[in-house]
């Protein structure tokens, strides 16, 4: 089919040339400088073309084949390829693909099967948890009792001992396991066992792991939890957004809890861009893909701790790792700013017992699933890692003007959309 032509940019340049001259700025920003926040990712062309559609015109409440609304017949055949691809590959016997995001994805679950004011257990935000795993500021903390774990002061693990203790004690209905910054892999049988002797729900938040999941680079949790929930943005690659699996008893409760409970109609085109996405998890390149990212992450856990920083738990077996700032003197916000300047993000970040606050933090959270999709490999990850520990030992101009010429030409042969200049 030829192109419809509705993917026309000129017209948005035409139309609104402030907007266009800022997307353009962000494109040119994605192309130039070394992206290392742990939960970004570049999406395929592919993604963003089927983003780019009429779709987003569509109403859809409901599910395939059962609309609130007419002229659903095509977004059905949508909806209906991207839960068939997910089914397949995560091996799940329900999925729901509507939640717009990984927080509205968390809610929805919670309330399949949770009443307000019943107890959840989940790792504590200071920990690596996230914001809806009940903390007090999201709507999580403030509608449940939460019962937080952590994680061990020396191991910087979490102790299947101590989640077991924390459950035998609080009783809690929902335990969650998933996390934002936790570089470890997650014991699904141990938390599982540990549910059915409590009688509690299991809930594993993916966000971050799904697509190394998808590439058999990561255990997959979908065997043991009740439910699973999941972005599609972070390692998975697709379109923002989120969707929820589960076992087929749960089916109907989540269904009915992402619509009409917590949300309205489905972006269809994000559900687009999710089908195209998972089209390419199931294509040849996306296990290497999934694992050169964990490859590079342990490169660049390796690269940095023989540079002098120490590594939240002494190393990663995901994508992403926790680095303690605190042998080299400088603080998470400090680090930010600085490595900002000479063209490489990241974002500070809080490590666990960390002396400083949460806006000033000890540490910075680094990931490799962006750059792992420009191609980079092993050799220019511990670049990428020799660039970050100069940056931070050596405030000099000189040292700066060094580092962003380099980081200058590896973003050259290393970038994600290299056919906009
Ligand atoms: C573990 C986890 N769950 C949920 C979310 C929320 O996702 P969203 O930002 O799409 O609401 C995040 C986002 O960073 C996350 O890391």
């Amino acid at each position: 089919m030829s192109n419809p032509g509705w993917a026309d940019w000129a017209a948005v340049e035409k139309v609104d040339p402030e907007a266009a001259e800022a997307i353009l700025k962000e494109v040119h920003r994605e192309n130039t400088k070394i992206e290392l926040i742990a939960s970004e990712n570049f999406s395929s062309t592919a993604v963003l073309a089927a983003l780019g559609t009429p779709l987003t015109n569509k109403y859809a409440e409901g599910y395939p084949g059962k609309r609130y609304y007419g002229g659903c017949e095509f977004v059905d055949v949508v909806e209906q390829l991207a839960i068939d691809r997910a089914k397949t590959i995560f091996g799940a016997e329900h999925v729901n693909v509507q939640p717009h995001s990984g927080a509205s994805a968390n809610a929805a679950a919670y309330f399949a099967f949770l009443e307000p004011g019943d107890k959840i257990m989940g790792l504590s935000l200071a920990h690596g948890g996230h914001l809806t795993h009940g903390h007090f500021a999201s709507f999580s903390g403030k509608l449940f009792d939460v019962a937080p774990y952590t994680v061990d002061k020396e191991t910087e693990r979490i102790d299947m001992d101590e989640v077991r203790d924390i459950a035998l004690r609080e009783r809690p209905k929902m335990i969650v396991a998933g996390a934002s910054a936790y570089s470890r892999l997650w014991d699904f049988p141990a938390f599982k066992s540990i549910c059915d002797e409590i009688g509690a729900l299991f809930l594993v938040d993916a966000a971050h792991f799904l697509g190394l999941i998808a590439g058999g680079a990561h255990p997959n949790p979908v065997p043991y939890a009740d439910v699973v929930t999941a972005t599609t943005h972070k390692t998975m690659r697709g379109p923002r957004g989120a969707m929820i699996m589960c076992k087929q008893e749960h089916a109907s409760a989540i269904d009915k809890s992402v619509f009409p409970g917590w949300q309205g109609g489905p972006l269809m085109h994000s559900i687009a861009g999710k089908a195209v996405a998972f089209a390419e998890a199931l294509g040849d390149t996306f296990k290497e893909y999934a694992h050169q990212t964990v490859k590079n992450a342990q490169t660049l856990a390796q690269t940095l701790t023989e540079e002098g920083c120490r590594i939240v738990s002494g190393g990663t077996d995901n994508h992403l790792m926790l680095v303690d700032l605190q042998p080299l003197g400088i603080t998470g916000k400090e680090a930010e700013e600085r490595l900002d300047q000479v063209g490489i993000t990241v974002n500070k970040n809080a490590i666990p017992y960390d002396p400083e606050k949460p806006f000033i933090a000890s540490g910075i959270r680094v990931g490799t699933p962006a750059i792992t999709t420009c191609g980079m490999k092993e050799t220019e990850t511990a670049e990428v890692g020799r660039l970050i520990a100069r940056t931070l030992k050596d405030p000099s101009q000189a040292a700066a003007d060094e580092v962003q010429a380099r980081v200058i030409e590896l973003t050259e042969r290393f970038r994600p959309y290299p056919d906009v200049r």
